[in-house]
């Protein structure tokens, strides 16, 4: 593994080894269920075509140049020895307040891993259940989601007795995690991306394909076609567009599919040498990843759902959630596939691979924080990592029926990245200053960004996010903080989410707090 000294004293920092190893970790980091399970169902409940509208704005104004500007900021930092938005903050913003503001980009990730992994080994189950044939002969959305529940504990039938089994596999996801975090960068997470990546892309493919040779299952409802799915993505509604719902749902799945507003892509970037390029990597990031929602990701869960279920039939699935659409409505076709198994074990194992590339970059900033601030060792801290993980989980896994996961989504994937990506654009471009961030972005880099990108980050990317603020909480804002939709009998486990979140966000200042303190003399100055 290379090495190199970085600015500041201590331990050199670990580095991609190669080019494509770094943009493959950085595609895994943005690549996952957010694309094959979120996306699809946004897009159906918002409009279909009327969502892909706003959907390209917000990429295109939003998501590049945040993408840019986040691995701008990763890239800096890493001079300076630090990979974590403390540190980043610090010498963005000469001000005791920055590192605190850093802290959010630690919370907000560790936070997420919470109930990403939890998810995630939801599809490891999954794989093997589709490879095994268990729920073969379950029939009906209602029994598929019965099946469901039983698996995650929050009622019992013939399907399972408990949560046993939900349990042994959320403990294979999370010692796969632990073990390829406490493997380093290069051995661990770029390896990994090395072969998921395109094995991914392969499943993809072939998923694609399937789809694609289906036409028209039932000939008696020649409606129910895998064209119709299509057309109802790619087919311009412009009416939907007035909505200010489909905007906002276009607007958090772009953050949340592209890991902006995340601090993760910041510690991946971290890692890179001060002159390597960020304006093309940056850019090839967010476009894989675009193809892989959009092209893969749209081409397999609605078209086939169309084809099955109809249009409404889709429409109301999607109303369910991602994981009606994912884990009752794909195992329903599966069995109605020749080959259902092969395709239902490559479709969860598509997003286990998705999600575990994903979930690793979740981690890497506490990974980093620990290592670098702390100075621990790369594998007490992947302990460490872990044990905190592990007892934080508990209440995600066992309280997950009463609404426990949901409210943290909440908060971290659609609250938490916008008001973190306000404060990481302020601080880069209006700070730190829109010259010497835009000099920072194009240092080495392999393409030439048009200088309008800097008005865009400078004024619309920040007014966008601002705007989008202030509507939400506008309009839903008030509801969800006093808990409008929530059961009464949920009210105490909403509480303790929001206390989970809140008392990782404390504990994260205080160690920011201790890690100043302790040892930090960073110069006051910007070199
Ligand atoms: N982008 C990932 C997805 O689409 C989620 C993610 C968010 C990953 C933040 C890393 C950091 O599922």
């Amino acid at each position: 593994m290379n090495k190199r000294e970085s600015k500041s004293p201590g331990k050199p920092r670990e580095q991609w080894v190669t080019r494509i190893g770094l943009v493959l970790a950085m595609a895994g980091n943005a690549i996952g269920l957010g694309n094959f399970l979120r996306f699809p169902v946004q897009c159906a409940t918002n409009g279909g075509g009327a969502f892909m509208i706003p959907y390209f704005i917000a990429f295109f104004l939003l998501g590049i140049p945040l993408m840019w500007i986040e691995w701008g900021v990763g890239r800096f930092g890493g001079k300076y020895g630090h990979g974590t938005t403390p540190g980043m903050f610090h010498y963005l913003w000469q001000h005791p307040m920055a590192k605190y503001l850093g802290a959010i980009g630690i919370t907000i990730p560790f936070c997420l891993i919470l109930y990403y992994t939890y998810i995630v080994s939801w599809t490891l189950a999954y794989s093997v259940f589709s490879f095994t044939g268990k729920y073969f002969g379950v029939h009906g959305h209602e029994l598929m989601a019965n099946f469901l529940s039983a698996y995650q504990g929050t009622v019992k039938n013939q399907f399972f007795n408990g949560i046993g089994t939900a349990y042994l596999f959320f403990l294979i996801t999370f010692a796969l995690n632990i073990w390829i975090l406490s493997r380093g960068l290069a051995k661990g997470i770029e390896w990994l991306a090395n072969w998921a990546l395109p094995t991914l892309g392969v499943f993809g493919i072939i998923l694609m394909i399937r789809v694609f040779t289906l036409g028209i299952p039932d000939p008696a409802m020649p409606a129910n076609s895998v064209m119709n799915g299509l057309a109802f993505i790619w087919n311009p509604d412009l009416t939907a567009l007035g909505d200010i719902k489909v905007w906002l749902a276009a607007t958090g799945q772009v953050f949340f599919t592209l890991s902006v507003g995340f601090g993760a892509i910041q510690t991946y970037a971290s890692y890179l040498k001060p002159k390597d390029d960020v304006a093309l990597s940056g850019l090839a990031t967010a476009s894989a990843n675009a193809f892989a929602e959009v092209i893969i990701g749209g081409s397999i869960a609605i078209p086939v759902a169309v084809a099955f279920f109809g249009l409404q039939g889709t429409q109301a699935i999607a109303k369910g959630g991602s994981f009606d659409l994912g884990f009752f409505a794909m195992p329903l076709i599966f069995q109605r596939l020749p080959l259902g198994e092969l395709f239902g074990t490559i479709w969860f194992l598509l997003l286990f691979l998705a999600g575990i590339t994903s979930s690793v970059a979740m981690a890497q900033p506490m990974m980093a924080f620990l290592q670098e601030e702390f100075k621990v060792e790369r594998k007490t801290a992947a302990m460490i990592l872990g044990v905190l993980m592990f007892f934080l989980m508990q209440p995600v896994i066992f309280f997950l029926g009463h609404g426990f996961l949901d409210e943290m989504d909440f908060w971290i994937g659609t609250f938490g990245l916008v008001v973190f990506a306000i404060i990481e654009v302020v601080l880069f471009i209006w700070v730190f200053g829109a010259d010497k961030a835009w000099r920072e972005i194009m240092t080495g880099a392999d393409i030439k960004i048009p200088r309008f990108f800097l008005f865009i980050m400078k004024y619309v990317t920040l007014t966008y996010l601002v705007v989008l603020l202030g509507v939400w909480l506008a309009q839903d804002g008030l509801d969800v903080i006093l808990m409008k939709h929530v059961l009464p009998e949920n009210y105490i486990y909403v509480w303790f989410a929001r206390f989970l979140l809140t008392g990782v966000l404390i504990l994260m200042l205080v160690l920011v707090h201790i890690a100043w303190k302790r040892k930090h003399r960073i110069k006051q100055v910007v070199p």
